[in-house]
């Protein structure tokens, strides 16, 4: 066949293609355009999941007689002052949005410049173009988008249920409101409204936060801990929830550079590496930061639909955002979720319709006791590792001074089934589950002392003999090294087994074989990550589990020196708020919501 110059109007629908993915892409790009046009309030109409209708109106700068004219023209663009594509302020600027759109659907638009006398409206069907009419309207432009992919009805056959459609819209729309606090939005579905925001007063840390509330919801505000730095002229502001408010998809992951949402897929791993072993694996923390970055640092023409992007300098962008997330996870120190304590108290409560003598706690014990926990009687003679208990001498005294007001996790009160400490502070009951929490402590210690030149070791008496299947004892001697260099010094002992010379100090009397067996599937997994798992990582992995075996576990009787010692420490320790698998270590119960309880109040 020979070669032949295609004509416009199949070069437009190809286009359509890569920009006009799904009817989100057209919510995107023509609330892009009334954000590009300096609106403050955005109406967002789209039914039967933008297949049958799409409208954008806006009250922003409007466009002429001629504008309108050009504007659905292809590469046609207000946009591009030079022809420089390093200096991009606008979301906009390819002029390929409109004739997209108007290549593959029915688009009209009906827009009256500020300050002029007259409305004009304009309309393309399948890539045709009619002449402009004169019409009436407020100044502001109104888009309508009827029958999307009529003229393409391959792409059609792709769509998704209209109420995957209509979520995807609403994600689109609420991603460009988070990003654009000062803009009113509201989103109907032909039938109601969805989602009505007011605008915000400017100012992102002190007012946007009710915008995230709205989008992220209010857990979220409870939890979100404030993030702001800067470096080399960029800047990051923002909010990051506290580890144990975790989901199990990135949907709640926003990032905002320079007023443009960008895709979670952008900063996964910069996600991952800032809350690493924080947040349980498989699960995403809720983080919205907003990036202001100078625009040549940035190439925004990357990808047809604008949703990717590349930063010059992006070691740079990711350890600046490393950082100031883990900075500030770690001046949250112990703090653990607020909506925890809501979830326990909703559980406490008796469900309604059902008599209050119900013993419903018995119900709440349930769903913090954890299986296999109990029959370690045998440890309750040895001191307590890794928490700095008072010594003998001084205990009688600081069971005396241990008074409520004093900490911010309490005074220790009873210990309930050997597993859970009950403590008390001026405002609120807290409940600790001693393993979890004492797990994060040790696990704190085992990191600071590795990275301080050293973990101290023990040495055994006698060399403790283990007996692993083959492929651990291959995997344990293949990594002796870097165990040793943690503390743990093993040496072969035939194919079956092997032999434990040293230990670290702070694991206390720990079970050897449930320690070598657990690093063991530790490192045999790492290697299945490939060469790509970073040895750091690999490290910290080490140390968890070290730390699971060398802590308190539950059905182990503390006296109250030591429960207090251990609430101290989770005071001093940063990230204790949760154990090394997310797991939280404690719940703060508040009295003015035990007094609700008992309608006290
Ligand atoms: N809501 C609106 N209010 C005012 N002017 C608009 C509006 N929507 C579009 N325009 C004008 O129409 C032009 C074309 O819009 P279109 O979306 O096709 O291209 P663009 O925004 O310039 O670039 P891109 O293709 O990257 O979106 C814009 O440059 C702008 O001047
Ligand atoms: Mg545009």
């Amino acid at each position: 066949m020979a070669i032949r110059q295609l004509p416009p109007n199949l070069i437009n629908r190809i286009a359509a293609g890569e920009v006009v993915e799904r009817p989100a892409s057209v919510v995107k790009e023509l609330v892009e355009n009334a954000i590009d046009a300096g609106a403050a309030r955005i109406d967002v109409t789209a039914s039967a999941g933008g297949l049958q209708l799409i409208r954008v109106a806006d009250d922003g700068t409007g466009m002429s007689e001629a504008d309108l004219e050009l504007a659905v023209e292809r590469h046609a663009t207000s946009k591009l002052a030079g022809d420089d594509l390093s200096h991009i302020l606008t979301l906009g600027f390819r002029g390929e949005a409109l004739p997209s759109i108007g290549a593959v659907a029915r688009l009209t638009i009906t827009s009256r410049a500020q300050g002029a006398r007259e409305a004009y409206t304009i309309a393309v069907d399948g890539g045709r173009k009619a002449p402009l009419k004169p019409a009436a309207r407020a100044s502001g432009t109104e888009v309508e988008v009827r029958d999307l992919f009529y003229a393409t009805p391959a792409r059609l056959k792709f769509m998704k249920s209209e109420r995957a459609e209509a979520a995807a819209i609403a994600d689109i729309v609420k991603r460009l409101a988070l990003a654009h606090p000062e803009i009113a939005f509201s989103l109907s579905n032909g039938e109601r409204t969805t989602l009505r925001l007011e605008a915000c007063p400017p100012g992102l840390l002190d007012h946007a936060l009710s915008r995230l509330g709205r989008i992220l919801g209010s857990d979220f505000v409870e939890d979100a801990l404030p993030v702001q730095a800067t470096r080399n002229g960029v800047r990051v502001e923002g909010f990051a929830g506290l580890p144990t408010l975790h989901r199990p998809n990135g949907l709640n992951i926003y990032l905002v550079v320079n007023g443009r949402p960008v895709r979670y897929k952008l900063i996964a791993g910069t996600v991952r590496a800032a809350y690493g072993d924080l947040v349980p694996r498989g699960r995403y923390p809720m983080l919205a930061l907003f990036l202001d970055v100078p625009p040549e640092e940035v190439d925004v023409n990357v990808h047809p639909a604008k949703t990717e992007l590349r930063f010059r300098d992006a070691n740079g962008v990711r350890s600046l955002l490393i950082g100031a997330v883990r900075e500030a996870l770690g001046a949250a120190g112990h703090r653990a979720t607020g909506s925890l304590s809501q979830d326990a108290l909703q559980r406490m409560m008796p469900p309604s319709g059902m008599s209050s003598a119900q013993p419903s706690g018995a119900r709440s014990y349930q769903s913090y006791a954890r299986p296999g926990r109990a029959g370690f009687a045998e440890r309750a003679q040895s001191p307590l590792q890794g928490v700095d208990a008072p010594s003998a001498d001084m205990r009688g005294a600081a069971e005396e001074d241990e008074t409520p007001a004093d900490y911010p996790l309490g005074a220790a009160r009873a210990q309930v089934q050997d597993t859970f400490i009950i403590a008390e502070t001026g405002d609120a009951l807290v409940i600790v589950d001693q393993h979890a929490a004492h797990e994060r402590l040790v696990y704190e210690r085992l990191k600071q002392s590795a990275s301080n030149g050293g973990i101290a070791r023990q040495i055994l008496l006698i060399p403790e003999v283990v007996e692993l299947d083959g492929e651990a004892v291959a995997a344990l001697l293949s990594a002796a090294a870097e165990l040793e260099s943690l503390g743990l010094v093993i040496e072969s002992f035939g194919a079956q087994a092997l032999a434990v010379r040293e230990m670290p100090a702070l694991l206390g009397t720990c079970d050897a074989k449930g320690l070598l067996s657990d690093l063991a599937g530790t490192l045999l997994e790492a290697e299945d990550g490939g060469g790509a798992k970073v040895l750091a990582d690999r490290v910290d992995h080490v140390l968890s589990t070290m730390a699971c075996h060398g802590s308190v576990r539950a059905g182990r009787r503390l006296s109250p020196q030591e429960m207090n010692a251990l609430l101290r420490d989770m005071e001093k320790t940063p990230f204790s708020g949760q154990c090394n698998h997310g797991r939280p270590t404690y719940v703060e119960l508040k009295l003015t919501d035990i007094e609700k309880l008992f309608q006290r109040r």
